[in-house]
C-alpha cells in the first residue's frame, strides 16, 4: 500500500487525510494517509523517518514547517522557489526528496472552477506571509494584469515584492488600496479567524471589485466575505476549494492521477458545516 502523511503543529484539525482518501477511492488506489504531529523543532527528523519507511511515497507539510520542508528538499518547482516554502514532498528514485508548493495552483484552479477570469485582471493580495508568497507566481502565470500586495506591516510587503522582481508585482500601503481599483481581492491573512477585517472595505476600494477570496474557511462566510457582499461585490469565495485543489495537485504529483474535485469539494464542505 502507498503511504502518505501530513505534518504540522497543530495537526488534529487537518482535513487532508479525508480529502486524499476520497481521491484514492475515486481513482481506485489503496493508500494510507496519516496525520503526524511533529515537534516544532523536530520536523526534519520526523519527515525523514516517515519517508524512509517501506511504501512511503510522499507527504504534505503545513504550518509551521513549510520553510523547513523547503530547506530539506531538492526544489525545481518555481512556485516553491518563489515562496521559499514547500507543502508537498515526494521520494525521488535515487534517495533524494523533491519539494513542491501546490498552494498557488490550488488557488488558481479554485478561482477558475468558480468561473472567475484572472486574465487581464488587477489583483490585490492582502498579507505578506508564507500564504501570500506561495500564490504570487501562479497568479501571474494565470495572466493577472497586475498583482499588488498590501500588508499591515508594509516593510514585509516590500520585501516580498522585491523578491518577486516582476514588474507586474507591486506594493501599496493599506490605506491606499482604493488606488489599485482591484477586480479581485484575495485575503491571505488569518484575520478572519478572529473575525477581523484584513483591510478597509468601502465603495472606493470596491468600485471595480468583482470577486473577494478569503483563504480562510469556516462553517459560515467570514466577515470579510459578508461585508463585501453587503457592499455589492458579486462573488465571495472561501478557501475550502483551494484546500481541495492544492491537495489534488499534490495527489497528481504523487500518483500521476488527477481526481475530479467538484464532487469532493461538496463532500468536504458538508463535513466542515
Ligand atoms: P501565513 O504563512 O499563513 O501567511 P505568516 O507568515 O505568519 O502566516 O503571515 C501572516 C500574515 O497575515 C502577515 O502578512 C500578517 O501581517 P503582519 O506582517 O503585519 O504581521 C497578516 N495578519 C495576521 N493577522 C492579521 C490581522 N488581524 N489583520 C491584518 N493582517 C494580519
Amino acid at each position: 500500500m502507498k503511504k502518505f502523511a501530513v505534518f504540522g503543529n497543530p495537526i488534529a484539525q487537518s482535513l487532508s487525510p479525508t480529502i486524499h482518501q476520497m481521491f484514492a477511492e475515486q481513482v481506485g488506489e489503496k493508500i494510507s494517509y496519516e496525520k503526524i504531529l511533529a515537534p516544532v523543532d523536530g520536523f526534519v527528523d520526523a519527515a525523514n523517518a516517515f519517508l524512509a519507511q517501506e511504501g512511503a511515497v510522499g507527504c504534505n507539510v503545513t504550518m509551521p514547517f513549510k520553510l523547513d520542508a523547503f530547506n530539506l528538499a531538492k526544489v525545481d518547482d518555481q512556485a516553491a522557489k518563489d515562496a521559499q516554502a514547500v507543502n508537498t514532498l515526494m521520494n525521488g528514485d535515487s534517495g533524494e526528496v523533491w519539494g513542491y508548493n501546490t498552494d498557488g495552483v490550488g488557488l488558481v484552479n479554485d478561482l477558475l472552477n468558480s468561473g472567475v477570469e484572472i486574465k487581464g485582471k488587477r489583483v490585490l493580495l492582502i498579507g505578506a506571509g508564507g500564504a501570500a508568497r506561495g500564490v504570487i507566481s501562479p497568479l501571474i502565470k494565470a495572466g493577472a494584469a497586475s498583482l499588488t500586495i498590501a500588508n499591515r506591516t508594509k516593510a514585509k510587503a516590500e520585501e516580498v515584492v522585491n523578491a518577486a522582481s516582476n514588474a507586474k508585482v507591486q506594493v501599496v500601503a493599506l490605506e491606499d488600496i482604493a488606488d489599485v481599483a482591484p477586480h479581485i481581492i484575495i485575503n491571505s491573512t488569518a484575520a478572519s479567524l478572529s473575525n477581523e477585517l484584513p483591510c478597509r472595505l468601502n465603495d472606493g476600494v470596491l468600485q471595480n471589485c468583482e470577486v473577494v477570496y478569503d483563504m480562510v474557511y469556516k462553517n459560515s462566510p467570514t466577515r470579510f466575505m459578508r461585508d463585501a457582499a453587503e457592499l455589492g461585490v458579486k462573488t465571495q469565495i472561501d478557501g475550502l476549494g483551494m484546500l481541495v485543489e492544492q491537495a489534488a495537485e499534490a495527489f497528481y504529483i504523487w500518483t500521476q492521477k488527477r481526481p475530479d474535485t467538484s464532487d469532493i469539494v461538496k463532500r468536504v464542505r458538508a463535513i466542515v458545516e
